[in-house]
């Protein structure tokens, strides 16, 4: 990660009260976003904002995205669904240490109601920065998205 480094930021309802902590979280460490909503608690659609995330993401606006929801499994479905992304649900450091590691995820989900806020910081810590491993997980990785064509 460099000062270039912008992440997509999306959540739902339940996620919005983890995404607080988090950009303050980031604009502590100086780390640039883009939120593409939702903006408070009322209740909307995960895969709405999942979407939004994920497309700038796919469209390499940003390089990394950050989706969350009550469980992250609503966000990470939907991210999942757009040509290009590697949405990896996380719930502990190691999961996201390995997500980059070995799958070079470009999204991280999380799940606002399974996660503390700690736990979630910590989370995002290991994925933005920890690089991708390479080697023989490439030609694991290139395999997914001949699936898609992408
Ligand atoms: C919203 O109640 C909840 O269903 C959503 O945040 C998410 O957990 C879906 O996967």
């Amino acid at each position: 990660m460099n000062e270039q480094t912008v992440i997509a930021l999306g959540s739902d309802h339940a996620g919005f009260a983890l995404k607080r902590p988090l950009r303050d979280y980031l604009d502590e460490m100086g780390i640039r976003y883009i939120d593409y909503g939702c903006f408070s608690g009322e209740a909307v659609d995960y895969p709405d904002f999942a979407y939004r995330a994920a497309m700038a993401v796919a469209s390499r606006l940003t390089k990394y995205g950050i989706v969350i929801c009550g469980t992250g499994i609503g966000v990470s479905i939907t991210a999942n669904k757009v040509a290009g992304i590697r949405a990896a649900l996380c719930c502990t450091p190691f999961m996201a240490e390995l997500a980059r590691k070995h799958n070079d995820a470009n999204m991280l989900a999380l799940g606002a109601r399974t996660t503390t806020h700690e736990q979630a910081i910590e989370i995002v810590e290991i994925f933005l920065k920890t690089p991708f491993e390479g080697n023989r997980h490439k030609i694991r990785v290139e395999k997914i998205h001949l699936l898609s064509g992408r």
